[in-house]
């Protein structure tokens, strides 16, 4: 049986049989530690930055000898979740592992462990959202939050209240967790400044969608084992994604290459400052890809002339079935959703064997639970 206990800062997995070997991954190394209690816990250890700088994870005893395995505790640094580009690599492994810890919970049915009992969680969304929404609000109940959702429709902003005031009045009410789905880039980071609780982005116009680049690396590393050294090509409405942006942000962090592909229009400029590859044409992008990554065509954020028709765009930037077979042999065709069926991707794409588009919606419960749980522990040491 292995048993998981924390001793000052540092984290202990005691009782098991080390079992796995270290794979080596581009400038990375990763490996899996399996137990006879069936725990298993991923290693990532960042030799291409320091050694010294990020030792992860320690492994104490060898293969095949009863191992006890020390582990670095890497809580969050911040008592926010505002984007990936002030998110640490290390923080991000952590969000992750946790999410495995919790997706185990989900698989045993376990949804009464009620981590977050005492709490409160508010869903601030002032866009639509179908997944995003409903994931935090799950992922608060089945931790034994108390939650509550707003929609800006039915909220006195409507009234004309600020963000601000709104904020204010929410920590009035000692609320624990907001997660702020908003129509402008920064709003996120304006209420956190303003509130004690946590705020989590849910996305924030064009600027970033954490949560949604934490569930795609989740369902990357479940899929190949680790993320450095994978290529990723993203392609579509990149101009307007905050998905990719945060996407690029993180998969950077973590070693692996992100390939970009739009059309002119919709491609930010100085994308390539940030670490992406722009490719010059689809091929080019999927070529040995790992991850194929169709992007919503945004047309809310779009005035329009952007491109001639949603059936030009389709025609020319739309991934067909046949542009697979240049990918990787285990791609994966992923997708933030909502899809524009038949426009982004081919609904053959969208619905065969290839696609882990659902899989990515249930990794979402998993992150935001990790997410709210770490981010529970930061306030408790922290605040
Ligand atoms: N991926 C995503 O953010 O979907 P929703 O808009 O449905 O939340």
């Amino acid at each position: 049986m292995v048993r998981r206990f924390n001793r000052g800062s540092k984290r202990f997995y005691d009782g098991g049989v080390f079992t796995g070997g270290v794979r080596k991954q581009s400038a990375h190394y990763s490996a899996k530690i399996f137990f006879n209690g069936g725990l298993t816990v991923r290693m990532g250890i960042n030799y291409a930055a320091s050694r010294a700088e990020y030792p992860l994870f320690l492994c104490e005893k060898h293969a095949g000898q009863a191992g006890k395995i020390l582990k670095e505790d890497f809580m969050l640094t911040k008592k926010d979740l505002l984007g990936l580009h002030n998110t640490s690599a290390e923080e991000i492994i952590e969000i992750l592992d946790r999410a495995e810890e919790m997706k185990a919970l989900l698989r045993k049915n376990r949804k009464a462990e009620k981590i977050l009992s005492g709490t409160a969680l508010i869903t601030l969304f002032y866009e639509n959202s179908t997944r995003t929404r409903t994931s935090f609000e799950l992922a608060g109940k089945y931790l034994g939050a108390s939650e509550v959702n707003i929609s800006a429709s039915s909220s006195s902003v409507q009234k004309g209240e600020t963000l601000i005031d709104t904020g204010r009045t929410l920590d009035a009410m000692k609320i624990d967790f907001i997660a702020i789905r908003h129509p402008l880039a920064g709003a996120p980071k304006l209420l956190s400044e303003n509130v004690n609780a946590s705020v989590v982005n849910a996305g924030d116009g064009m600027n970033e969608h954490p949560t949604q680049a934490l569930l795609d690396m989740f369902s990357m590393r479940e899929k190949f084992g680790g993320i450095a050294g994978l290529k990723v090509a993203i392609l579509g409405d990149i101009k307007h994604s905050r998905v990719a942006k945060s996407n690029l942000f993180g998969l950077k962090k973590l070693g692996a290459e992100v390939y970009m592909y739009a059309p002119q229009t919709l491609m930010p400029m100085e994308i390539e400052k940030l670490g992406a590859h722009v490719c010059s044409s689809m091929e080019e992008a999927i070529e040995g890809a790992h991850c194929v990554m169709g992007l919503r065509i945004q047309l809310e954020r779009q005035k329009g002339g952007l491109f001639p028709s949603l059936s030009e765009y389709s025609r020319f930037y739309g991934v067909k079935d046949s542009m697979l077979s240049l990918a990787d042999k285990d791609a994966i065709i992923m997708h933030p959703g909502p899809v524009n069926r038949g426009i982004e991707l081919t609904p053959s794409l969208i619905d065969g064997s290839s696609s882990v588009i659902c899989e990515q919606v249930t990794n979402g419960l998993s992150v935001r639970m990790a997410i709210l749980t770490l981010l529970k522990e930061y306030r408790e040491k922290n605040l």
